[in-house]
């Protein structure tokens, strides 16, 4: 039997519907709503973007949202202080910095220097020692998507042999540890890694967030797992491709994630999430 097909679209589509719900039960309270703020350095065509859906999303669903564009020669200096203003502003719950950033900018001292409890990326060292040591805060949007991904969908996790290829700082670790504190024995597969197929081929949930299409074959995937593609590349065409040999992969897993279609969505509706959660959490006397 085929694959079921994991609808990150409909489900992302299905938590905004309830974000959307909570956001007008504060404004029935005479409550202030959720703000984030979105810093875009320079005019990479692709930050642009992501930077503008997100600023859609707030609109969908009653939230504040304040963008702000700086030149791509802005000084650290100057990028620092408009992260101060932010994390001053009792309006602001949410800071996000669109990275990636200049050359010139030292990328972990602007990590840093967001206030913890406003980091609705999740990246602060501060909230992966959380994440680290069990008491996850704010965590990184796109492994909370792939989790939320597999809890709404109903897939087993407890006691699960995963699988997650690529480590980087904002995706493969972050997974890794999600799948730890669900329960999950998780081996990380990375470049130096010589035999990523037997690793593969022993889980029960493969998460491959490389950015290689094609780079997991399909006839790899164990009978019956479940497969969660967060790589994403754009063929000179304009096509997107995930990391994984989507038909081949169809014919053998239980469940698997489209690209696009999948994670994608999630990691957008996550940072949401995040704002709301930062609010109620950490701002909710303001
Ligand atoms: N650039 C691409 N994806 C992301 C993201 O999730 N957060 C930030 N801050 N920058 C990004």
């Amino acid at each position: 039997m085929p694959a079921q097909i994991i609808d990150g679209k409909a489900i992302a589509a299905s938590i905004r519907q309830e974000l959307r719900i909570e956001v007008e039960a504060l404004e029935k309270a005479n409550k202030r709503v959720p703000g984030l703020a979105v810093v875009l350095v320079g005019d990479d065509p692709a930050s642009s973007i992501y930077v503008k859906n997100k600023r859609r999303d707030c609109k969908e669903i009653g939230f504040k949202s304040e963008v702000v564009k700086l030149e791509k020669e802005i000084s650290q200096d100057k990028l620092l202080a408009k992260i101060a203003q932010f994390n001053d502003d009792p309006s602001i719950d949410g800071i996000l910095v669109q990275l990636p950033l200049p050359d010139h900018i030292d990328n972990l001292a602007i990590l840093e220097a967001i206030d913890p409890n406003k980091d609705v990326d999740g990246f602060h060292p501060y909230n992966v020692g959380r994440l680290v040591l069990r008491y996850p805060g704010l965590r990184p949007c796109t492994p909370m998507g792939v989790m939320q991904l597999l809890e709404r969908t109903g897939i087993p996790i407890m006691g699960k042999d995963a699988t997650v290829i690529g480590v980087s700082n904002h995706v493969g670790r972050p997974m890794a540890l999600e799948l730890l504190l669900a329960g999950c024995s998780v081996s990380a597969t990375h470049k130096f890694t010589s035999n990523v197929q037997e690793y593969v081929e022993y889980a029960d949930i493969v998460i491959s967030a490389v950015g290689i299409p094609g780079l997991i074959k399909g006839e790899w995937v164990k009978p019956g797992a479940t497969v969660i593609d967060v790589g994403i590349t754009r063929d000179e065409h304009g096509k997107l491709h995930g990391d994984v040999e989507f038909d081949e992969a169809s014919k053998r897993a239980g469940w698997i994630t489209p690209v696009p279609g999948g994670v994608g969505p999630m990691t957008r509706v996550c940072m949401l999430q995040n704002t709301l959660y930062a609010m109620t959490q950490f701002h909710s006397g303001d």
